[in-house]
């Protein structure tokens, strides 16, 4: 018998616990991918760490998978102070080492999503893409990215949980702004929340690319600081 699927749960938020929250109206939401895409430094490992630590601190796990394979566990430290241990403790981290160990960490992740996870991040999304992609690859390199997109959505739907994916930049003449995000069409497809970093010296401005409920264009800038960020205004 085909059942109805009725949705009981609410729809949760993440939220970051300062002005960021203003233009994601609340956090980060559940059952939808939300991107941040900007350049080096711009600050996206930042937000996804600080996400985690949220999360936690909400009483869920989170799922970080890190494809720069980097310091993050020590910047994670920094961000997470005093609660480093019950950060630790409820995620799990994954460190990928070529776009086929990303996708089979991505289709495996049904195994080990349990009620209490919140948050699924895959920073970035694009790094063994955009450095495997080649001419001969392209076709099918881009059928498993949409892929794993389409299965971190389906986790986000299934288990009321939020997904946060990240994104570099390319140079692009077609644009005001001059940069365009690496996957572009595919990733702007399946991300319902969508923000850009600009680096502006010390400080970051996000600026909110899409939102169901709230306008484009909505700012706010940040400072990175040894603790996490700061909104400035
Ligand atoms: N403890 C800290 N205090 C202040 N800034 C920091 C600290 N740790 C890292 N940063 C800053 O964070 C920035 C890198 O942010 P990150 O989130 O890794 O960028 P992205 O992921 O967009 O490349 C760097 O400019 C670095 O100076
Ligand atoms: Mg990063």
């Amino acid at each position: 018998m085909l059942e109805p699927f009725l949705s009981t749960n609410e729809i949760t938020k993440i939220s970051f616990e300062c002005g960021l929250d203003r233009i994601l109206s609340g956090g980060i939401e559940s059952k939808t991918i939300t991107q941040f895409y900007g350049p080096p430094a711009s600050g996206k490992t930042n937000l996804c760490l600080l996400a985690v630590v949220r999360c936690v601190g909400q009483g869920k796990k989170a799922v970080f998978i890190d494809t720069e394979g980097g310091h993050s566990i020590e910047r994670l430290s920094q961000i997470a102070g005093d609660n480093l241990e019950a950060v630790l403790e409820n995620s799990y981290f994954y460190e990928p080492a070529s776009f086929s160990d990303q996708q089979f960490i991505v289709e495996n992740l049904d195994q080990i999503i349990t009620p209490d996870v919140g948050l699924i991040v895959l920073d970035s999304a694009v790094a063994f893409y955009r450095f495997e992609r080649n001419d001969e690859n392209a076709s099918e390199i881009n059928k498993a990215l949409t892929s794993q997109l389409a299965l971190l959505s389906g986790l986000a739907r299934k288990h009321n949980l939020a997904v946060i994916i990240t994104t570099q930049v390319y140079a692009s003449y077609e644009v005001e702004n001059g940069v365009e995000p690496v996957g572009g069409s595919m990733l702007k497809y399946w991300s319902k929340v969508i923000v850009e970093l600009k680096r502006e010296g010390r400080d970051v401005e996000a600026v909110l690319v899409r939102h169901r409920a709230l306008p484009d264009g909505m700012s706010v800038r940040f400072r990175i600081t040894s603790e996490g960020i700061k909104t400035l205004d």
